[in-house]
């Protein structure tokens, strides 16, 4: 498998709440490779959501990797809460802490894949110095806070910029998105360097997850 292989990660935002083990099942059963799960603080973005105990929950339910997105203040404070919860990778919101690098640093320290986020108004250069120290760097392709957002196209620049830094410096990070991710959406990401596609309310149809679920892997096909 190439290093770079195109990935699709529901995001646990828009299943059914009260039947979270049966919609993750069912992404499961249509091919999801990693399940991302959003935590939000009411601080960093005005929107509350999960914490550690409903990622230990899914930890129970489901052999898919946890890509668990950190939209939080102090992110440091919650690192080894999560990693305890069983997070296969961590993602920390660039904007959230002036110490980025610590922080991803603690977050290798737990035995968890770090990650890095930028906001849709953040410039790569912003995480340039922590591109070494990363298995995955998430462009955020909306603002946090919510699903069922637009795509903002002024994100696949940095998709692009992003992927020829990790070639000139011979880097190895895989680049995913997040937000207003549908299969036209997911196409130009591929396009511009993108390999991991977090879908939400596209995904979380009610009684279409499988049909939806495969033409976001149609469009995914032609690289
Ligand atoms: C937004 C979250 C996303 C969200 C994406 O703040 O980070 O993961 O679930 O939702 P859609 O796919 O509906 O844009
Ligand atoms: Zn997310």
């Amino acid at each position: 498998m190439n290093e770079y292989a195109s990935k699709i990660a529901p995001s646990l935002l828009s299943a059914d709440i009260l039947h979270l083990e049966r919609d993750i099942k069912e992404v499961e059963k249509q091919g999801a490779d990693w399940l991302h799960i959003d935590i939000m603080d009411g601080h960093f973005v005005p929107n509350l959501t999960f914490g550690p105990d409903l990622v230990a929950a899914v930890r129970k339910v489901t052999a898919l990797p946890l890509d668990v997105h950190l939209m939080i203040d102090n992110p440091e404070v919650f690192i080894s809460a999560f990693a305890e919860a069983g997070a296969d990778f961590l993602s920390v919101q660039v904007e959230s802490t002036p110490h980025i690098h610590k922080v991803l640093q603690d977050v290798q320290k737990h035995g968890v894949k770090a990650g890095v986020v930028l906001n849709p108004g953040t410039p790569v250069e912003l995480i340039e110095p922590v591109l070494h120290d990363v298995a995955v760097v998430l462009v955020m392709t909306v603002n946090p806070g919510l699903g069922g957002q637009t795509f903002i196209e002024s994100t696949v620049d940095k998709i692009k910029l992003l992927d020829k830094i990790r070639k000139e410096k011979d880097l190895h990070f895989e680049i995913e998105v997040d937000g207003g991710i549908v299969p036209e959406t997911a196409g130009i990401c591929l396009e511009a360097g993108a390999n991991v596609f977090v879908s939400g309310s596209y995904l979380f149809k009610k009684n279409e997850i499988a049909v939806r679920m495969s033409a976001l892997k149609e469009a995914l096909k032609s690289k």
